[in-house]
């Protein structure tokens, strides 16, 4: 069988890493990729929010399975395009999609399906969002703007006065374009976060294994939100009965709510958690894999996972046993060019690759990355790769996945160093 991959992120290589390796597949197609995918899959220059020349690419290569990465094709329908030419797809309908491409339908559902998220008010007009916040009394409140805007569109405000000038910069100046025309004010939530992942066929869902991210760009999470620098798992403070809890308040009641509302979900089913003092709450729902949280997942499933693609596609997940994970603990290093995630620079070679990848352990997955003269690579994007480490203990693995990071060398080359130690601080706090 022949399986398309759509996107060129990290999470992209790691899944035609993983899929490559099935004795299924006779080859991974991957569009567009990067030069880390080409490694692995043969990539073609179509880009993944492109749906008609992807539906052309999937039906005249008769693709045995279409797996969609970022959440822009989902939102455009390419499932539900490829599916209607027959093509089996692993992503959501674009009505699915809508949870991650409108914050307030995602509200809305949460609430209408009675799942625990925070309490919300929808605006859209600045002025009455503005005479809201004056009126607030507890802070700080929690601005989101409606569509996607890659990772950019919440704002946590400690004060009326920024508040309003969130609002301005989004609804009046519509910094975010589209995405700001609408916003919801939420209350803020204290807690630890964390990703829980959940393959889903539209009938039942296999949970994956979860875990931390770090979305800000600087140690001891300070600065601005990227799109993840790091990434550890498993994820100590989350129990099994907190594993049980989020089963049967969230996800389970999210996958009844989808059926209710006649909407044909199948995929990956992403939730963003507080693990507030009085339970699970959710911050956002995402329709597709995390990244970098698909490299420690693909890291860590052991056998074969297109069989579990495959039947979330067709509907059949239930027919499945649970996977098996890897007991070690895998470590992911973000590497990202100066300036990200503001603008960044772009076009410089990377050095150091194989030396890495000989640490034991260690997978290099590239996100912004092209191959250049001469079978260089260079940097070509704000998140250039994603460097994995398995070890048998936190520590381990974030030793290896360090070593194996600082053999890799370009102009501008940074990351955070403290990815896999909040695990500590958690474990404290919660006792
Ligand atoms: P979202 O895209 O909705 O997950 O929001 C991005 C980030 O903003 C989250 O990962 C949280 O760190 C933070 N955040 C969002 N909503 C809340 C909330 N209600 N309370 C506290 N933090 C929040
Ligand atoms: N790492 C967060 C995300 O994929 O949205």
């Amino acid at each position: 069988m022949k399986v398309l991959v759509v996107g060129s992120g990290g999470r992209e290589h790691a899944l035609c890493w993983k899929i490559a390796q099935s004795p299924l597949v006779s080859e991974v197609v991957c569009a567009p990729g990067n030069a880390g995918t080409a490694r692995v899959a043969r990539n073609v220059a179509i880009p993944a929010n492109d749906v008609d020349k992807l539906v052309h690419l999937a039906t005249h290569e008769k693709m045995g399975l279409a797996v969609i990465g970022p959440e822009e094709p989902l939102c455009l329908g390419l499932a539900d395009r490829l599916r209607a030419a027959g093509i089996p797809v692993f992503g959501p309908s674009a009505s699915g999609a809508r949870l991650e491409g409108s914050k307030l339908f995602a509200k809305e559902f949460l609430t209408r399906h009675r799942i625990p998220t925070a309490a919300y008010r929808r605006f859209d007009r600045s002025g009455q969002a503005k005479a809201y916040l004056e009126g607030c009394r507890t802070w700080p409140q929690v601005i989101k703007a409606d569509g996607l805007a890659a990772g950019k569109g919440v704002f946590v405000v400690h004060t009326a006065k920024e508040g309003c000038s969130v609002i301005d910069t989004v609804m009046e100046e519509r910094r975010l374009g589209d995405a700001g025309n609408q916003i919801a004010i939420e209350e803020f939530l204290p807690g630890e976060e964390v990703s829980v992942l959940a393959i889903v066929d539209g009938e039942s869902l296999c949970v994956l294994e979860p875990v931390m991210d770090h979305k800000q760009v600087g140690d001891g999470d300070v600065g601005p939100n990227t799109g993840g620098m790091g990434v550890y798992s498993p994820v100590s403070l989350f129990s099994r009965r907190l594993q049980w809890q989020v089963e049967q308040n969230i996800l389970i009641p999210t996958l009844h709510g989808l059926r209710r509302d006649e909407i044909d979900y199948r995929g990956v089913l992403f939730v963003g958690l507080m693990l507030t003092d009085a339970g699970p709450r959710v911050l956002e729902y995402n329709c597709r894999f995390g990244d970098p949280e698909t490299q420690a997942v693909m890291r860590r499933w052991k056998g074969d996972l297109v069989p579990y693609l495959v039947a979330a596609a067709n509907g059949k997940l239930s027919e499945l046993e649970a996977p098996q994970w890897d007991e070690r603990t895998c470590v992911g290093v973000v590497g990202a060019a100066e300036g990200y995630p503001a603008s960044y620079r772009k076009g410089d070679v990377i050095n150091g690759l194989e030396e890495a990848e000989r640490v034991e352990g260690a997978v290099v997955f590239h996100a912004g990355t092209k191959v250049g003269a001469g079978n260089s690579v260079l940097t070509d994007g704000g998140r250039v790769l994603c460097v994995t480490a398995l070890g048998e203990n936190v520590e381990a693995a974030r030793k290896a996945a360090y070593a194996a990071f600082d053999e890799i060398r370009w102009d501008g080359k940074f990351c955070r160093r403290d990815i896999g130690t909040r695990r500590h601080r958690a474990a404290e706090v919660g006792g």
